[in-house]
This record gives C-alpha cells, structure tokens and sequence, in this order.
C-alpha cells in the first residue's frame, strides 16, 4: 500500500553496504554476522490514524498509531528500506541497538536527512538480543507517532517463556490544534531547520508532550527567541495514554493458555510520559532493563522512564486481568487485559486505571543488578565529565552546561565518565547512541536511558568501543530540540 509496512524478506537484498571509514568497518566485522538477512520496508508518511475510534491527522510508518514490529535475531544483518513520503526530511534511529556509526540514523552527525520524495537503505548487523525501538530522529517527529518496537530475539533464549507480548506505551494529546514541528519552526526557525509544518486539514490530536510540556516547552525556543505562544495553552485538551495505539475500553487483549509463562515486553514511547505498571492478581519477575538482562527480581510494579524498556515474566492465572500503565505522578493511565484462554473477556476492559498491584511493592531501580554475562567490569574511568542539565532562567529553554559540555571527547578502549547534574524541576531521560551505561548507584545496571530527576545527579559510566560521533541527549524531544544535547567524539 501507498503508506504501507511489507515485510521484505523473499526480495532480492540490496549489495551490502560496507562503511566507508575502516575503523567503522572493523568494528561492523567484529560484530558476527551470523548469515542471515532480515528485511523489511518502511514508508513515513502522513496517515489518518485510528486511536480506538479517534481519527487523527498525523504522520506515521505504515498508517498506524504504532508502526510495526520488527522482529529478528540476534546476528542478523537488518536491511531497511526506507521511503520518505513525509513533506519533510527524516531518519530513523534504532534506539538501543550497538550499531554501526553510519546506520545511527542522526542527521547531520552520521547521515544525510533523506529527503521528501526519497529512499535510505539501512543495513547493519544487530549483535546482541534485547527489547528495542525504532523512531525518526528528525525534529519532533518521533512523537507525532513515527516509532515502533524493534525485538531481537535471543537465538539462545533462556527465559523460559511461552508467549511474547510487546506492550509499547504512549501519551497523545487532544485538541492540540497545530503540530507541534510548525509550532516550534514558527517560533524559532533555527531549530527544525526548514521543517515543512504539516499542512493540509485539522490535525486534532497530535502524539506528543503533555499539556504542561507542550505549553511550557512552546513558550520559547532554544536559541534566542522568546516569543510568548499566545493562545496555544486553551488549544489544548486532556492527554490520552494508549497501550498498542489501543485506549483502555478497546485494547488490544493478549492472551496465553492458563500457567503459560508469558513475557511482556514493555517500550515507553511517550513523549514526556513515565508510567508505572503492573498486572492485576500478579507479580512481575524483571529480566532485563533496556534489553539487557538483569538478575530476576520480583515486584508488584515498576516506573518505566520514557524511552526505557523492561522484560517482565507473569505465569498467568486462570482469568482476565487488567494490565495498568499509570502515569506517574499525575492523573491518567493507558490498560489493556491479560487473558488467559479459558476466561470469558471483561464485560469492561477499562478498569479506571485502579488496580491494588500499583500500591503494592514498588521496585527501586537502585535494587535492580545486571547479571553477570553483562556486568561491566570496575576500574576508574580514564576520563570523569561533568555536565549540567539546564533549563535558561524561568523560561522553557533547555540545555547542556558546565565546563565539559561541548567537549566530550574519547579514545578507543577508554572508560568514560559522565556524571548529569540535573538543576532544573523535570525529569531528563538521557541517552546516549551506539553505547550504553553501567550505573553505579544502581549496582552497575546497565541501560542506554537513564532518567535524571529534578535536583540529583547520576553518574554513568561506559567503554569507548564504538567508534565515531555520536549523540547524547535527553530524549523528550523538545528538551533535545531546544537544546539538551551534546554529541561523543572520537579522537
Ligand atoms: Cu531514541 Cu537519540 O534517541
Ligand atoms: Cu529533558
């Protein structure tokens, strides 16, 4: 179909790609092709998508609220087609995946944008198993539903589990009556850079920040302006929070025999949103964090931080039961059911977000260990960066500052350092590409998204082992827009 998603795999591929930089092609061997090919095909572009029953004008891989899954194995070379039919450039970036520099998908860093009306092929190795996801890296884009889950399966999978179920959170908001690129190009051309707005019909409903976020966030922009966004505040309505692009009274229902083992895998995509899970009459056994696995623990319920992922085992009862993501530290909350096959289906699936597993135990990230096969060795990083999260006097202006901001540079084979300062009042979820963290106040547990509360610093620590440039970055997107960036350089 014109705005479609096809699984490519009886295609011919496409000659491989091999990187133009020797380090980057070096590096790209050592990663073990184990000889298969997985390919599949992606179209960006603008689609009017069905959110339970809600029809809104908004871009999109493949017509939908969420794009969809890519599933392979660890090993495999991944070969993406990418079409742009968006009035804009794009990218996509695999959020998660120890990639090859110029597969990164962050323009300018380690690509061209692909323009309208224009192709990409991403090609590269994905070397180890985990809970992924894939989203434009261009503007605001992500959060306007350009983003899916990417699995890779472990080719030696020991979780025991039965049934695998992706669970990919996320928050839109109603009655936003512009998008949220033209909004911030309006105010501030410098940071979309020559961002088509997206034109053509009301778009009622756009994927992104909450109320609060958005209207902050718009007041200003990163470089300078500081134009007041007149009017934007009452454009705007109450967040709706979806599981699957389903809303609470029509989720999308999965289902296992009664006792199967079954694995959730959970993808917060939101905008700005953290939510916190859990299964109703069950207790969660956690086994990895961002993909990578973690020593089992059991919990009632757990915050999954935006852009983080975790695996979760339930044995499922016998029954339907509601699986809740409330949004915390405010009102609303995405559900869907667990139901195992002998239960009759809830005459109510939406269950008012209430159920009592969300005031049970609540698991601390800090009580979390990575297991052994993926513990980072300890020793004292050869350099020890400092940077400060920022947010410019009273207005909505976010950055990077302090005296290594800007200059956060790194030799193969060193331990880095980077300990976040957070002084401003919001969450900062940041991310680094192509390298993920050890954090030592949370036992050395490894992720590549570490949400950095208001007033605290957390410092991680990881190898330069991937060479090239690199983005490190809150990932609210207009955080990140405006200026809460910073890219690691090779030297
Ligand atoms: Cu998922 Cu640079 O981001
Ligand atoms: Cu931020």
């Amino acid at each position: 179909t014109a705005c479609g998603f096809v699984e490519a795999a009886d295609s011919t591929p496409p000659h491989y790609i091999t990187p133009t930089d020797p380090e980057i092609a070096a590096a790209e061997e050592a990663r073990g092709w184990n000889g298969r090919l997985a390919a599949f095909a992606l179209t960006a572009a603008p689609a009017t998508v069905d959110l339970g029953g809600r029809f809104v004008d908004t871009w999109s891989y493949g017509g939908k609220a969420v794009a969809p899954e890519l599933r392979v194995t660890a090993g495999d070379r991944m070969q993406v087609a990418v079409r742009n039919e968006l009035p804009a450039d794009t990218t996509v970036h695999w959020h998660g995946i120890r990639i090859r520099n110029d597969m990164d998908g962050a323009a300018p860093a380690t690509q061209a944008p692909i323009g309208p009306g224009t192709d990409f092929g991403y090609e590269f190795v994905v070397p180890d198993p985990g809970t992924h996801w894939y989203h434009s890296h261009s503007g605001l884009q992500a959060d306007r539903g350009l983003f899916g889950a990417l699995v890779v399966e472990d080719p030696n999978d020991a979780s025991g589990a039965d049934v695998d179920a992706v669970l990919v959170l996320d928050d839109w908001v109603d009655g936003l009556g512009t998008t949220p690129d033209a909004v911030l190009m309006a105010l501030n051309p410098e940071i979309s850079g020559g961002h088509a707005g997206h034109g053509g019909g009301a778009a009622p409903m756009v994927h992104t920040a909450d109320s609060l976020g958005v209207a902050q966030s718009f007041v200003a922009g990163g470089h300078g302006s500081s134009e007041p966004l007149g009017g934007m505040t009452q454009h705007i309505g109450y967040p709706l929070h979806l599981i699957n692009g389903r809303p609470p009274n029509d989720p999308e229902v999965v289902t296992a025999a009664p006792g199967a083992r079954v694995r959730l895998r959970i993808v917060n995509a939101a905008a700005e949103t953290p939510y916190r899970v859990a299964v109703a009459g069950h207790e969660l056994t956690v086994i990895a964090a961002d993909g990578f696995d973690v020593v089992p623990t059991t919990t009632d319920t757990l915050i999954v931080g935006m852009a983080q992922r975790y695996d979760v085992l339930v044995t499922l009862r016998s029954g339907a039961w509601p699986v809740v993501a409330k949004v915390e530290g405010r009102d609303g909350y995405a559900s869907t059911v667990l139901r195992s096959t002998d239960a009759a289906p809830l005459p109510n699936p939406d269950v008012g977000g209430a159920v009592p597993e969300l005031s049970g135990r609540l698991l601390p990230e800090s009580a979390l260990r990575p297991a052994e096969a993926v513990r980072l060795d300890t020793r004292s990083p050869d350099r020890d960066y400092r940077v400060e999260l920022i947010q410019a006097g009273d207005r909505y202006v976010w950055g990077m500052a302090g005296r290594d901001a800007g200059k956060l540079v790194m030799r193969q084979g060193e331990r880095i350092r980077i300990t976040m300062a957070n002084t401003t009042t919001m969450w900062h979820p940041m991310h680094t590409h192509g390298h993920t963290f050890a954090v030592p106040d949370y036992g050395g547990l490894r992720r590549d998204t570490v949400n950095v509360l208001p007033g605290t610093e957390l410092a991680v620590e990881f190898d330069a082992d991937n060479p090239g440039e690199w983005m490190f970055h809150c990932h609210n997107a207009y955080h990140f827009e405006a200026g809460m960036t910073a890219n690691l350089r090779y030297i």
